[in-house]
């Protein structure tokens, strides 16, 4: 069975911002394939009430997959057997992961050290999961394909049904061109569908990692920031054209709502703030101004700023030639 569609696009996990309203906001513009933010296993065995809000799935949601991270095997047994009782279309593994947060517990990026551990980590989702299993790696060697082809197939081996490869080691964080060689080893060796992941910030990058890559999907990440209609320019193959002011305050006006509504007003404005960055960022507007956005505090003042955000930005942004095409705002990772 085949878990995507030929040519699938999918909106990554992203901590503290895959959440409902991210999700809602990016399936306006075609968004099918969505996961949650990950979610740390003991966190939902200790915390439930924490972490139920990251399990919330809407009513409308097509496809949903849950991430989990995690290097201890008896509460990912219990997290797993947990997450049989929500409706999920997959339970995908966190292999990648290099914050300090994550990794000093051995979880995430630092299970890539330790082949043997991650493998035997995974056994227990696979065997304790009736959703679908899938995980997402980083390469573990620029130079040398074989560490990630061992960790790859041996995921596979185990049940993994897809494997998501993010194309940078753990110590690049998130910067540097993705190590196309060796997503491209790693779709040659496997029987299952292989999601190419790492810079895809447009048209051009994205028909970039299909080529060089030779990948069945794609998974965006960062490059969906802000900006829900990447969804739309590459599963439509339009070139980007910036949407108008209008528009743009309406999108951002309809995720920042559903912040406040999911979270209450109080946790959402909190939420909300670097979002609305990720909209103003790079569009023409008066950094003055976006310095006071970025200090939201209330509902009634978000509304005040999307009343007076007009004045506060400058017309020629959109008669620019570049502003169709790359504007500062594309988010400049090489
Ligand atoms: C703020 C932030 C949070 C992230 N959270 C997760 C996460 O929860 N799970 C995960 O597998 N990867 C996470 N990632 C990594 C992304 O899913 C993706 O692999 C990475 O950003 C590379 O893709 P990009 O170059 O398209 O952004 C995160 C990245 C960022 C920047």
């Amino acid at each position: 069975m085949n878990l995507y569609a030929d040519n699938a696009l999918l909106l990554a996990p992203l901590s503290g911002y895959t959440d409902l309203p991210y999700r809602e906001t990016m399936r306006r513009f075609g968004c099918y394939y969505a996961f949650t933010e990950m979610i740390d296993a003991s966190a939902l065995v200790y915390a439930r009430q924490r972490t139920e809000h990251m399990l919330t799935r809407g009513a409308d949601e097509p496809w949903l997959g849950v991430q989990l991270v995690s290097n201890n095997p008896e509460h990912l047994a219990i997290a797993v057997k947990l997450l049989n009782n929500y409706h999920f279309d997959a339970v995908d593994f966190n292999l990648g992961c290099p914050v300090p947060k994550v990794t000093k517990k051995g979880a995430g990026a630092a299970l890539g050290r330790n082949i043997e551990r991650a493998l035997d980590l995974f056994a227990i989702i696979s065997e304790n999961s009736t959703h679908p299993v899938t995980a997402k790696v980083r390469i573990l060697d620029r130079g040398d394909a074989e560490p990630t082809l061992k960790l790859v197939k041996g995921l596979v081996e185990r049940g993994a049904q897809a494997v998501t490869v993010h194309g940078r080691i753990a110590k690049e964080f998130y910067s540097g061109v993705p190590a196309f060689d060796i997503i491209r080893q790693c779709k040659e060796a496997l029987p299952v569908k292989v999601i190419a992941n790492g810079g895809v910030m447009g048209l051009e990058t994205y028909d970039e990692m299909r080529r060089e890559s030779g990948c069945d999907a794609v998974m965006i990440a960062r490059g969906s920031m802000g900006n829900p209609w990447l969804f739309s320019e590459l599963q439509n193959r339009c070139s980007y054209t910036p949407p108008s002011l209008a528009e743009l305050l309406d999108v951002m006006k309809f995720h920042v709502l559903g912040l406040l509504d999911f979270y209450g007003e109080e946790k959402g404005i909190r939420v909300a703030r670097k979002t609305i960055l990720d909209y103003l960022r790079g569009r023409g507007f008066q950094g003055e101004w976006r310095g006071r956005a970025a200090l939201v505090g209330s509902k009634e003042e978000f509304l005040r700023l999307l009343a007076e955000a007009p004045q506060y930005h400058n017309e020629e942004y959109w008669r620019t030639a570049d502003a169709g095409k790359n504007a500062d705002r594309r988010l400049s990772n090489r």
